[in-house]
């Protein structure tokens, strides 16, 4: 079975949405939805998860899973809001737990994660009538998972586009060498596999695209193609992370992301307030 997809481009963040679905009227999963964040007013924003509402209500689709491919530091998870408006169970791999703990400290995320599943790796679920299966890909962070739904795989942060490369290793328990065998397990699935990236950063000139094959992917991928080997790739992205900055949302994005999607509960006069470490050295260790 061949599964429709239809995805999102959020261009401030450069985050992929997408919405996979059988047919008309079916169940669907939403992967990876934003909730729009502007950092200098403390403003959120539900513009990107109207577009992703106003598609399923135009194809009748009944949200079935909202599916978090890993926590991410680049924008705020649009899945507890989406859930809120048209239901759904929010999933994601289960060393979500070990993010959590890195972070509990700082951010004070005490109780419950927010999750209503955690998938164990190469757990099988069912969205209407497509098998869905996890494949734990650790390297970008511990937890990151990929989701293979019929012939297409939808890869979180791990390969970008082929022009592109490849997502970093820098934060917290990230490891290079992991994300190098957690891609060559992905390229070992079949050429015509079609892959659905969670980001485009597209080089000046081209449109933002988010789809390509497991073949393109083996043959033209910038960082990891057929032939590259892992201390070539290691080496490559150690450098180049390196000289990476820590993305802009990356505080409030934890204390949402971590909470599967929810904003911090509001203090008693109503205020809702994310925390922003300063000069805390210890935690910015384990950042830089
Ligand atoms: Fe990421």
């Amino acid at each position: 079975m061949f599964p429709h997809v239809e995805s999102f481009y959020d261009p401030s963040t450069g985050t992929v949405s997408h919405v996979v679905y059988a047919g008309y009227g079916s169940p669907c999963a939403v992967i990876d939805p934003v909730l729009d964040f502007d950092a200098a007013s403390g403003l959120t924003s539900t513009h990107s998860i109207e577009h992703l509402i106003g598609f399923m209500e135009e194809r009748c689709l009944e949200v079935q899973w909202i599916l978090e491919t890993h926590a991410h530091a680049d924008h705020l998870s649009g899945a507890s809001e989406l859930k809120r408006r048209v239901g759904g169970k929010i999933g994601i791999g289960h060393r979500i737990v070990d993010i959590r703990s890195m972070f509990s400290a700082t951010f004070d995320l005490a109780g419950e994660h927010g999750f209503d599943h955690l998938f164990a790796p190469d757990e099988v679920f069912s969205i209407g009538a497509l098998r869905a299966q996890v494949l734990a890909t650790p390297g970008h962070t511990p937890a990151d998972v990929a989701f293979m739904i019929e012939d297409s795989l939808f890869v979180g942060d791990t390969l970008f586009m082929p022009d592109v490369g490849t997502a970093r290793c820098d934060f917290p328990g990230g490891n290079a060498r992991l994300l190098y065998a957690s891609i060559r397990r992905l390229l070992t699935l079949p050429k015509s596999m079609r892959v659905f990236v969670c980001h485009d950063y597209p080089p000046r000139g081209r449109e933002a695209r988010f789809c390509s094959t497991v073949g393109e992917q083996r043959k033209f991928n910038i960082h990891v193609r057929d032939g590259i080997s892992e201390s070539d790739f290691v080496e490559m992205r150690t450098t180049r992370d390196s000289t990476l900055k820590m993305p802009a949302l990356l505080f409030p994005a934890m204390q949402v992301n971590l909470r599967g999607g929810r904003l911090p509960a509001p203090d008693e006069k109503g205020r809702r307030q994310f925390r922003t470490p300063i000069d805390d050295v210890r935690f910015a260790q384990k950042l830089l």
